[in-house]
């Protein structure tokens, strides 16, 4: 299965998310999982390399992948049975070669926030992924949401992207995501992240069967 964090908004949390998604799999669910880092800035690679030195066992492999090699790469990735295929997409869609990636995925994890500048990207990304690949299952997963602030288009936001999608419970900002390793999921971060996975993976599963 192909599962493809994406979102032109910078920031958004795609990397962020597709680590600690792929350290649940795994950690949680005991699934296999391997992660294409597939962002110019290889943030994703650039953790695992450092991650080397930790003592934990390393949990899956992290490839860093030019978006131009993806159609020649998925086929050997497709072979391997039960395999969860982690994309982290860059945050921009200016580039022809991510249409192979956004028709192959078979689920979409989006995160965005409420505020207008995301709000907008985000639209442009489900439009985009939404007339390539209307058959994929979208999730769009609040993030970095602060306790304090009340979001004013909270609700016109989530009707909106209901349209297309499930949009999942939030993701809180907490300084702890600022430290994540693709070897471990602290317990903190475990208990804020569980709700949101949990109901992508019982989505995913209801509808494979
Ligand atoms: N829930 C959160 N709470 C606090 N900080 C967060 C949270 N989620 C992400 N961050 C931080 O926000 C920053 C951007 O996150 P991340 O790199 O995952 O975004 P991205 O969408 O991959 O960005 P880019 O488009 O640049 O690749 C990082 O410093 C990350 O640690
Ligand atoms: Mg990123």
């Amino acid at each position: 299965m192909i599962i493809v964090f994406g979102n032109q908004k910078g920031g958004a949390g795609k990397s962020t998310l597709a680590i600690l998604y792929a350290n649940y799999l795994t950690l949680v669910k005991k699934q296999k999982c391997i992660v294409l880092d597939m962002d110019y800035q290889t943030s994703i690679f650039n953790r695992y390399e450092e991650d080397k030195i930790l003592d934990n066992p390393e949990l899956y492999e992290v490839l860093e992948l030019n978006l131009e090699k993806f159609p020649e790469t998925i086929p050997f990735l497709k072979e391997e049975k039960n395999l969860n295929i982690i994309i982290d997409l860059p945050g921009k869609l200016d580039d022809e070669n991510l249409l192979p990636i956004l028709q192959n995925a078979d689920v979409f994890i989006i995160p965005f926030c409420y505020d207008k500048l995301t709000y907008q990207a985000t639209t442009i990304f489900n439009l985009i992924s939404q007339q390539i690949n209307p058959d994929a299952k979208k999730f769009f997963v609040p993030n970095r949401i602060k306790g304090n602030v009340k979001y004013e288009t909270l609700d016109s936001v989530n009707d909106d992207f209901k349209k297309n999608g499930i949009v999942t419970s939030v993701i809180n900002d907490s300084v702890g995501f600022q430290r994540i390793t693709t070897k471990e999921l602290p317990i903190n971060l475990l208990n804020i992240v569980e709700p949101v996975f949990e109901t992508i993976i019982n989505n995913i599963d209801r509808w494979e069967d």
